[in-house]
């Protein structure tokens, strides 16, 4: 299966050359998440995964309706935000989608252009521009729906000097544990529902100008029980990816089912975070309690030289030290990469997090996809949603 995906032509160059440029994306600005305890969730990013106390709005600095805490890791900003009261119609997304991500906020030079362009094209809006000011200047905010009840937000912050958005105050905190070396949003991935893929590849083509650069059917990512198909979409300049999956027949629940049914809907799978040290990374988080998919078998491990190829000499980490972490390995044209993906971080088998560290590679480990569902599968068995 690897050898067939490895000659994947990611074609990168003519993304580069053939996406429209009508939307340039300077990178990912934040990640919201509605969460029932935004409060408990802070702790838990910042103990278990390293995040730092960056800004805060709630009743002490005038916000009646929600409360949100604000965490950073080097470039990667979280924000949780929880209902103050049963009015607010954030409690209607928690209820029906439990802990999750409503915003993927994307950083613009032109908020208001972003949207004209977006909107102009099809997408509904979410937000229409509104300009927010106080005394560190002002940032322009717009937004628009994606798939689900998922939205993307334009933050225009040329002429803002705060630390986040107005509205918030920096939050010191007296607790702040270490970070663990993640270092930015490497890519986001959506489910979606039955035949939707190619609707949600065609959105993000048409209405954001991103390009398809790499495909999976179900040939290329099934197991013994179930498949799914995914679809890459990247933005011109490469900084922003969202894969795109959706079920495929199998004899079981595939995990997308699984997903949807608990999520009740499309939503965002997974964050991948990258980092240049994964062993470092993954031993930190694993002493945090941070759980992960189980190790793939010795089997797994016994393959690793002859599915590396002639990369085989380039890895520069210990296969054993790699198996005694759980950390997966797979090469493309370019180099290799190495991964590993937590259990889900609520109680729902909604999301969850990779950690990834790209040595040369460009794609998304598709070699390692097989022992990824089995191991899921694994975890679906347990929970009788197999
Ligand atoms: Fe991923």
């Amino acid at each position: 299966m690897s050898k067939e995906i490895k000659s994947v032509n990611y074609g990168l160059e003519k993304i580069f050359e053939g996406a429209q440029d009508f939307l340039p994306l300077l990178g990912t600005d934040y990640v919201e998440f509605y969460v029932g305890n935004a409060k408990q969730a802070a702790h838990f990013y910042k103990t278990a995964f390293g995040f730092q106390s960056y800004a805060y709005k709630g009743l002490e600095t005038g916000s009646r309706e929600a409360v949100s805490y604000v965490l950073k890791q080097d470039k990667i900003k979280l924000v949780l935000t929880t209902p103050l009261t049963s009015k607010s119609s954030i409690n209607d997304h928690i209820v029906k989608h439990g802990d999750g991500v409503k915003v993927i906020a994307l950083w613009v030079d032109d908020a208001r252009q972003a949207y004209r362009e977006t909107t102009s094209r099809g997408a509904t809006s979410y937000m229409e521009p509104v300009a927010e000011q106080d005394e560190y200047g002002e940032v322009v905010k717009s937004g628009i729906h994606t798939y689900g009840e998922t939205v993307h937000l334009f933050i225009e912050r040329k002429n803002y000097k705060g630390n986040f958005l107005p509205g918030y105050v920096a939050w010191e905190s007296d607790y702040n544990p270490t970070p663990v070396g993640l270092k930015y949003i490497d890519h986001m991935v959506g489910n979606v529902g039955w035949g939707q893929m190619n609707t949600w590849v065609k959105w993000y083509e048409d209405v954001m100008g991103f390009e398809n650069f790499l495909s999976f059917d179900d040939t290329q990512i099934h197991t013994e029980y179930s498949a799914l198909m995914s679809k890459v979409m990247s933005n011109g300049n490469g900084r922003i990816k969202f894969p795109i999956n959706e079920p495929a027949e199998g004899k079981k629940k595939s995990q997308i089912e699984e997903y949807l049914e608990f999520y009740e809907g499309a939503g965002v799978q997974h964050i991948a975070v990258a980092t240049d040290d994964i062993i470092s990374t993954v031993s930190q988080l694993r002493a945090r309690g941070v759980e992960f998919l189980s190790t793939p078998p010795e089997e797994y491990y016994k393959a690793v030289p002859g599915r590396l190829e002639e990369h085989s000499h380039q890895l520069r980490e210990n296969i054993e030290t790699l198996k005694s972490l759980g950390i997966m390995i797979d090469a493309d044209d370019e180099g290799y990469l190495l991964q590993i993906f937590t259990k889900p971080v609520e109680d729902r088998p909604t999301l969850f997090f990779e950690i990834i560290q790209r040595m040369g590679a460009r794609g998304f480990g598709a070699g390692n996809f097989k022992a990824l569902f089995e191991s899921i599968e694994r975890e679906q068995a347990k929970r009788g949603t197999l």
